[in-house]
């Protein structure tokens, strides 16, 4: 017969109680009813669902639905002196129904689009797997006890971030490539035309790893201080032409504050063809800036040196806080990120040097015939800018308070 609620003749907690337990008794059974229907193969996708929407509004239907008139007929009709536990009981309830009802809902989504095979499984753990015990602490599962909520896990801001970056290459028809965290000097330097006693290898900047001091320079092992070897190691493997971002983790020694870590990320970019000049690199790189900060930024190149580019540029976008004006708000702030100068330092770029094609020379990079050119851009600091942070450590500390904001 089907369940209605009661109305009370009186409110002292042994009625509660057993009204409570007889709503509950109602609840459980209709539930189940409506389970074993998403896991019935022969039922579609339509009727699990209105069979659930049935179920959710018969019991939480603000208008007359069965927990609307536990509060009509329990807690309104209770006399004031037994309001107290009278609302108790009915905030309970309220409680265990949404757990219910949103157990038995994603219940049903997972059925409603798993596959024949998947809900015999289903049933079948169900109907086979338990013990006679088990049976019968399953014949008492109380729905009382609150579900076990996981949490959903999110992407980290960075990771994210490097993501944004990497798909507008990806559009533009690049590949990924990859390469070890823990690299060899020749990777990390040499064959990227550092002269041997060029600063960047200093112990200044570099960490090396312990006792490799026997081996010859070239193979010493250290934590590689940008993305750029992984373009030497790409090119003995693939003959040109090319076109890849190469995204991943760095090291230098540097100790941590608000713009500095010791490990950060960049995004490593090359392109390998006959013909490639600077105007594609500009062209490539205005086109990738303004998809990821907007179509109004301005990129501006200033020459600068890298041992394996030349010419080599540093590439500015105009500072996208404040329009590129340096100032900010009504009362012109100075503007912090771009330091008032209206523009923001992104990335590295430059001409692939003839010098480092001559290291994969045997694999097609033969300088007289080919050009390409290559960029590496700090995803951290692009990072900070995007989600307007003023410390770098913030996306280091693992405190979850703060991470699951961009969740
Ligand atoms: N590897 C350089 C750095 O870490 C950036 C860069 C990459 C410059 C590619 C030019 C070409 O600073």
């Amino acid at each position: 017969m089907a369940y209605t609620v009661p109305k009370l003749k009186d409110f002292s907690p042994s009625t509660l109680n057993h009204a409570e337990e007889d709503l509950l008794a109602a609840f459980k059974q209709e539930a189940e009813d409506v389970r074993r229907l998403a896991q019935d193969p022969t039922t579609d996708l339509l009727g699990k669902r209105t069979a659930f929407k049935q179920f959710r509004d018969h019991w939480m239907a603000r208008a007359n639905g069965l927990l609307a008139q536990a509060n009509e007929n329990w807690l309104k009709a209770a006399p004031p002196k037994e309001k107290g536990g009278a609302g108790r009981t009915v905030n309970k309830i309220r409680a265990l129904l949404k757990v219910g009802v949103d157990d038995l809902e994603r219940h049903v989504n997972f059925c409603a689009t798993a596959s024949p095979e998947t809900l015999a499984k289903v049933g079948a753990s169900q109907a086979l797997n338990l013990t006679e015990p088990q049976q019968r602490i399953a014949g008492q599962i109380d729905i009382s006890l609150p579900g076990i909520h996981r949490a959903i896990g999110a992407a980290h801001p960075i990771i994210r971030t490097q993501n944004e970056i990497v798909a507008v290459f990806k559009n533009l028809g690049y590949s990924v490539a990859e390469g070890p965290v823990i690299e060899t000097d020749y990777y990390n330097f040499e064959a990227l035309n550092f002269p041997p006693n060029h600063p960047a290898r200093d112990t200044q900047d570099t960490l090396f790893l312990a006792n490799q001091e026997s081996k010859p320079r070239r193979e010493q092992l250290l934590l590689r201080t940008h993305t750029s070897p992984v373009q030497i190691r790409t090119m003995e493997k693939l003959t040109p032409p090319l076109r890849l971002v190469i995204p991943g983790k760095v090291h230098r020694n540097d100790p941590p504050d608000a713009s500095h870590s010791p490990m950060f990320h960049q995004v490593e970019g090359l392109a390998v063809d006959t013909n490639i000049t600077f105007g594609d690199l500009k062209g490539t790189l205005d086109h990738a800036m303004k998809s990821l900060f907007g179509s109004d930024v301005k990129t501006s190149f200033r020459p600068s040196f890298f041992p394996f580019t030349e010419p080599s540029a540093e590439m500015f976008v105009s500072c996208f806080i404040c329009g590129g004006s340096g100032k900010r708000g009504n009362d012109n702030a100075p503007c912090r990120p771009c330091k008032q100068s209206g523009w923001i330092e992104i990335l590295g770029c430059g001409m692939v040097d003839p010098n480092v094609f001559e290291f994969v020379k045997h694999n097609g990079y033969d300088p007289e015939k080919i050009s390409g050119f290559a960029f590496g851009m700090g995803v951290d600091r692009i990072a900070m800018l995007k989600y307007g942070l003023d410390d770098l450590q913030l996306f280091f500390q693992g405190d979850v308070r703060f991470l699951e904001q961009f969740a």
